[in-house]
């Protein structure tokens, strides 16, 4: 007979329950640290360097599956990156977590990371894109689905955001990043991050984020990638740290340090960033992990004798997790015995990472999410994570020109599709995407048949693919172009054209894109042109020729029915570029924040090339910093963007004239819709310091608002501008507000908008 439990047993039973609950329920933090402490008091030097090692999947074969077994029965791996175990057995993930769990010395679950870029299996617009819907609630809620998806496998790390600024496009990379902007990137990195970690990391459906790459990446020299940044402390602090720090105070989880030298100090072995700036001064407490292989690029680059002086160099400036290569592995003991590295340095870089293997809550969670075959499949591309992606892309596309209003198209006008890109499953979803599909891309050309109907499309690419120089093609694009009332040519660039290790010294149209857009443009039909790519492109005669142009960026699994939505006018487009669109290669670097000159270029006091006199030493009206050929503007600035309505901005009022230094100014203006359609603004606040103990950009975005309007409707949009927010570095690098006197203005875009002035005292 079974015996009965006794009342002391139920009390036992009971207080076992709640000794284990603080597990279950949120932890707080002494109660991490607690668990730290136990679990650094038994592990061997071998396990602590174990946690350090983060392995690559991509490095391994079937035949290595029991070594790789072994490794983490022994402990000797603290997670795995960019693991793709269906070449291997589908269930090899949950597999070698149980052997982690069941049978490593300590139990302590690996952690799972990817590259979850711009979405998972459902892809969302690449991230330059989403900066340009310059609405943080659209990326939060992007980064959320993402990890929905990400975590149904088990992953519960993602190798993002990228919140290096850069300024220049030819850079492949600048397609990962968030803009030009320091202020745009903190607010948007800040929201991806808070997607991706959700309210509690220790939801088994949130992924701790990766603030990548510390630091100053973005601003390689000559777009080309890896290669050295040259960056004053100054413009380090102003511009490219703050979307690290908005990033840390909102709890980021990670940091992964810089394939690139700043200033000469590879970014994986640079105390001043790893050490300095981001444990002492910002406080964080998350881990800082190596970028893939960057440990032992510090070979290559002249900065380590050997893998030796690589860990060395990369364990003393604060990298706590070394990804892909193996030097802790076989160095950290040998250091430590040589006293070139210390138990507490690696006890720190070891609870670093359990820190937030405990906030992931690892201990109750290791398993997929999914768990089954079944289930992962309701999680995975769900009708409301496709619903998501495609609201998403319809709010990034930045209608650029629209001559006589050519867009939105008529669904009574015959349209000729032309152009490598109208269908191209692949193409549009752009770089970085290790589980995005093309067979479940939406694309463009059925989806514009769905609304205007079969017979009102004509199709014919002209090209084969972007990069595509074969004429052969045109005859049939310029056959379909006369068969229509409209032209819309869809090209740009394939997405391997722009990621990692892909930049491009010349960004003009490849292939022979610009040839067939000339030749389409004499036919003398109306044309619109849809650009995909990663970066402004130089567009050169091509802006002429195209009557309407739009930047779509690669829109992702969605782009089809969201383009096709806005090119038929059933929403406006509402994007605004997050970065200044150069004139042309030669331009770059030019955004908009830049520095004041003692010779500023204005319209008045700029000649073009082709107006100055012959044999004149000197021409009139005399020298200003501008390029003869290029002039003193971008092609379209920073924050600029049109819609099928019109705006107007008045009534600009401060609510006071001058702010002292704890005091908030606020600053409105009236926007109204002027045009017959319901369309979205977005009114930016800028500021302009006008004296400084240092020089000072000539303007600097302080805020952003993205409003909706019904035709003929106005709104009060206010800012409120802290002194604290005019804050940069002065001559003895503090942080300080001047005092002095401010212009401000509520703008459409970097170059223009309702001017004003305050004083701070
Ligand atoms: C190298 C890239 O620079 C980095 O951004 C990425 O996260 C890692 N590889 C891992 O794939």
């Amino acid at each position: 007979m079974k015996k009965l439990r006794t009342w002391p047993g139920l009390v036992a039973a009971l207080l076992m329950l709640l000794t284990t609950l603080p597990l279950q329920a949120a932890q707080s933090d002494t109660d991490i640290e607690k668990r730290i402490e136990q679990l650094l008091s038994k592990m061997t030097t071998r396990e602590k360097v174990g946690q350090l090692a983060l392995r690559d999947w991509g490095t391994y074969s079937r035949e290595d599956m029991p070594a790789i077994k072994q490794a983490i029965r022994d402990g000797k791996v603290g997670g795995f990156l960019n693991v793709n175990f269906s070449d291997v057995d589908d269930n090899a993930f949950a597999e070698l977590q149980r052997i982690a769990v069941e049978e490593s010395p300590r139990g302590i679950p690996l952690l799972f990371g990817q590259d979850v870029i711009h979405g998972y299996e459902t892809i969302f617009p690449i991230p330059l894109g989403q900066a340009a819907s310059w609405n943080p609630d659209l990326i939060r809620r992007g980064a959320r689905v993402a990890a929905r998806e990400a975590s149904a496998d088990g992953i519960r790390w993602t190798f993002a955001p990228m919140i290096d600024i850069s300024r220049d496009p030819r850079w492949g990379r600048i397609a990962e990043t968030l803009g030009e902007d320091p202020y745009l990137t903190s607010v948007l990195g800040t929201a991806m991050v808070e997607g991706f970690q959700g309210d509690d990391l220790g939801d088994p459906s949130s992924l701790a984020a990766c603030g990548k790459h510390f630091a100053g990446y973005g601003a390689a020299e000559g777009g080309r990638d890896y290669n050295s940044a040259y960056i004053p402390e100054r413009t380090l602090r102003d511009i490219y740290l703050p979307p690290f720090k908005a990033a840390v105070d909102a709890g980021m989880a990670s940091v992964m340090s810089s394939y690139s030298t700043l200033n000469d100090i590879p970014g994986t072995a640079n105390p001043l960033l790893t050490q300095q700036i981001l444990r002492d001064e910002w406080g964080f407490d998350g881990f800082v992990v190596s970028d893939w292989n960057s440990v032992m690029e510090m070979i290559p680059h002249g900065f380590a004798r050997d893998a030796r002086h690589a860990a060395k160099l990369a364990a003393n400036a604060g990298i706590d997790m070394e990804m892909h290569t193996d030097t802790y592995e076989h160095y950290l003991p040998l250091l430590i015995e040589e006293g070139e590295f210390s138990k507490r340095q690696l006890d720190n870089a070891v609870a670093n990472i359990l820190r937030i293997k405990l906030r992931l809550d690892l201990w109750q969670h290791p398993y997929p999410r999914a768990g089954n075959a079944a289930a992962r499949e309701k999680i995975i591309r769900s009708d409301a994570f496709l619903a998501e992606a495609e609201s998403a892309a319809e709010q990034t596309f930045v209608l650029l020109k629209n001559d006589d209003q050519l867009l939105p198209l008529r669904k009574d006008q015959t349209v000729a599709v032309i152009g490598p890109l109208a269908e191209a499953p692949h193409e549009q979803l752009g770089t970085w995407i290790y589980n995005g599909d093309k067979k479940y891309s939406h694309t463009l050309l059925p989806a514009l048949r769905q609304i205007a109907g079969e017979s009102r499309i004509v199709h014919a690419p002209g090209l084969a693919y972007s990069r595509d120089t074969d004429r052969k093609g045109f005859a049939a694009a310029l056959a379909a172009a006369e068969k229509a009332d409209v032209i819309l040519y869809v090209g740009g660039e394939e997405s391997i054209l722009t990621g990692e290790g892909h930049s491009r010294g010349d960004i003009r149209l490849p292939g022979a894109q610009a040839q067939l857009v000339a030749e389409l443009a004499d036919t003398g039909k109306p044309l619109a042109m849809v650009l995909m790519a990663g970066r402004p492109l130089q567009l050169d005669e091509t802006l002429q020729q195209a009557d309407a142009l739009m930047m779509a960026w690669h829109p992702g699994t969605m782009a089809g029915p969201a383009l096709a939505d806005v090119l038929y006018g059933e929403k406006s487009p509402s994007g605004r570029l997050p970065l200044s669109w150069p004139v042309g290669a030669g331009q770059i670097p030019i955004y908009y924040n830049h520095m004041a000159t003692g010779r500023p270029a204005t319209d008045e006091n700029y000649t073009r090339i082709d107006e100055i006199e012959t044999g004149v030493f000197q021409h009139q009206p005399g020298n200003s910093s501008n390029l003869l050929d290029y002039g003193h503007r971008p092609l379209f600035p920073f924050g600029y963007g049109l819609t099928y309505s019109k705006f107007r901005y008045s009534d600009l009022e401060l609510s006071t004239d001058e702010i002292g230094a704890d005091d908030t100014l606020r600053v409105s203006a009236t926007i109204t819709n002027t045009g017959d359609v319901v369309a979205t603004e977005i009114p930016q606040l800028y500021v302009r310091d006008l004296v400084g103990s240092v020089t000072r950009p000539v303007r600097e975005l302080k805020g952003f608002e993205r409003i909706e309007l019904a035709a003929g409707e106005s709104r009060r949009v206010t800012f409120s501008l802290g002194a604290d927010q005019l804050a940069f570095h002065n001559a003895e690098m503090q942080s300080v507000a001047e005092p002095g006197e401010f212009r401000v203005w509520i703008a459409p875009n970097a170059e223009a908008g309702l001017e004003g002035r305050f004083t701070l005292r």
